[in-house]
């Protein structure tokens, strides 16, 4: 399920608040700027649905977001444990780093994790299925979709080529809880 833990950023023993109540998770992640909701499809998903079959499912809520927020895309990435780029893929962005643009995800299917570091303390979100967050530009985070991969997730984008981490070169990421999918389960 959906979960939201709360450390001091140089504490990772000590959890100040968890909590997996949605709307609790959704007011905590409010007051740092970043947007939790929960989607439900129009229609039931088959597994192996096409990209256009995920947004038409999806689509009052993609449109709403898009209209607050001026997206200039919107696509549909899929990875599975059999990708034999998966090492590669996960690696990507498990260390500390920023964007110039929001970091949107709607998770479709399957799960990840984003860690967020906001001023002294650090947001971790289990996200599951039906979770959309929304990272403001330029705060600081990581997302691991652990060893075996699995996700389905709609990407928003505000400019075509914005999509560069900028690493800020702390090994924070490495002291705080990688992805467990026991805890999505
Ligand atoms: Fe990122």
């Amino acid at each position: 399920m959906s979960r939201l833990r709360i450390f001091v950023d140089n504490d990772p023993g000590e959890v100040l608040i968890a909590t997996s109540d949605r709307d609790d998770m959704a007011r905590h992640l409010r007051g740092i700027g970043v947007r939790f909701e929960q989607w439900r499809a129009s229609a039931p998903l088959a597994p192996g649905a096409s990209p256009e079959d995920v947004m038409a499912a999806y689509r009052a809520d993609i449109d709403r977001l898009v209209a607050e927020n001026g997206f200039r895309t919107v696509d549909v990435v899929s990875i599975a444990p059999d990708n034999p780029n998966k090492e590669a893929m996960r690696a990507k962005f498990l260390d500390e780093h920023y964007h110039e643009e929001d970091e949107v995800r709607f998770f479709v299917a399957g799960a990840g994790l984003f860690t967020l570091h906001v001023e002294d303390k650090v947001y971790e979100i289990t996200c599951v299925q039906g979770d959309l967050i929304g990272v403001p530009d330029r705060t600081k985070h990581w997302f691991d979709m652990g060893p075996e991969p699995h996700f389905i997730a709609i990407r928003f984008f505000t400019q075509p080529d914005g999509w560069v981490g900028h690493f800020t070169g702390t090994d924070i990421a490495q002291h705080f809880p990688r992805f467990d999918p026991r805890e999505a389960a």
